[in-house]
């Protein structure tokens, strides 16, 4: 069974103000999409490209306004409260900048208590903190200290702590490791691939660095304006992308260009009907603008969604 399922999930919200005029636009329009049981999945997509709302509405952070999102074949608005309270133990998530999450009048030993107290655990909770600190190789020390007393790379290790506090099977981490060093990069990456395997934790890694997808996930998702372009496995994708943006993406990596300077923020005079293509920048754009976009089946798993 499958952890999440989406299904035809669309996302409106309002652009404009002052003294633009305000409308409603279609920033996220999911047909199909499914997070399995012991598989990590990445989001890959550029600025804008909905990446960070899949998040929310997985976390129940926003409803969709259309379409069902599923949580362990049940509606996720539908869910009873014991079945809520297993969902929040089970899933948790890690953001870009774990000190806007934080409140910086708690000690770290309060921040890890707090999901104890909320999900009224019933554990011995100086060991469970004690525990935590070393799954994420931190001294026990340390929780006697503010957030602001510690680095980047150590804020980011409570911050999985933290999530690790409830034994999550599934954590969404939402670009975990683009505000720090490349050095303290690589040491995160390395803690959560351990994780994966020790505690047999998933993930949904939402990130425009192909790298990191790569080296976390078994299954991935390409986002462009709001709509799957091509999905597969993580050595489907790679070493077959088919779709043009997914190539585009591949030889901005390859070339070592940061792509989110090369490619700018995506463009959203897309056409933002279902079925028509949303990827504007596409040489053949101007041809196929108006037919729908076709589902190809490369294997099983690959799918590519395009005219082409
Ligand atoms: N609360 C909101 N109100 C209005 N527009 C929003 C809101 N949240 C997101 N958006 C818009 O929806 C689109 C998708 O945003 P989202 O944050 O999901 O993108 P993202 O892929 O996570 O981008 P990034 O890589 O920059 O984090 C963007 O155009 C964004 O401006
Ligand atoms: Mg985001």
């Amino acid at each position: 069974m499958s952890i999440f399922k989406l299904k035809n999930v669309k996302k409106y919200f309002e652009r404009g103000g002052f003294f633009l005029k305000k409308d409603r636009f279609l920033a996220l329009d999911l047909k199909e999409m499914e997070i399995g049981e012991n598989h990590s999945v990445g989001l890959i997509g550029e600025s804008g490209s909905g990446k960070t709302t899949i998040a929310k509405l997985l976390m129940r952070l926003i409803k969709p306004d259309e379409g069902i999102i599923e949580y362990r074949g049940k509606n996720l608005n539908d869910l009873t409260r014991s079945e809520l309270r297993e969902y929040r133990q089970r899933c948790q998530m890690i953001f870009q900048d774990p000190s806007a999450q934080f409140n910086p009048r708690m000690k770290i030993y309060d921040i890890l208590r707090e999901p104890i107290l909320i999900n009224k655990m019933a554990l011995n909770e100086e060991e469970r903190i004690a525990e935590v600190l070393n799954l994420v190789s931190l001294p026990t020390d340390i929780r006697h200290r503010y957030i602001h007393q510690i680095s980047g790379g150590q804020r980011q290790r409570i911050s999985i702590a933290r999530a690790l506090i409830s034994n999550p099977s599934f954590i969404i981490c939402d670009e975990p490791v683009s505000a720090l060093d490349i050095s303290v990069q690589s040491q995160i990456l390395n803690l959560l691939y351990d994780l994966k395997n020790n505690l047999n934790v998933n993930y949904l890694m939402i990130s425009h660095d192909l790298s990191v997808v790569r080296f976390l996930c078994d299954f991935v998702y390409i986002l462009y304006n709001g709509k799957i372009v091509e999905q597969g496995k993580t050595c489907e994708i790679f070493q077959e992308p088919v779709h043009p943006y997914t190539k585009e993406l591949m030889e901005s990596a390859l070339l070592k260009i940061d792509d989110s300077k090369l490619l700018g923020m995506i463009d959203d005079s897309h056409d933002e009907m279902s079925g028509l293509c949303p990827y504007t920048r596409c040489s053949r754009y101007s041809c196929c603008r108006s037919t729908e976009i076709r589902e190809i089946k490369i294997t099983d798993t690959h799918r590519v969604f395009c005219n082409v």
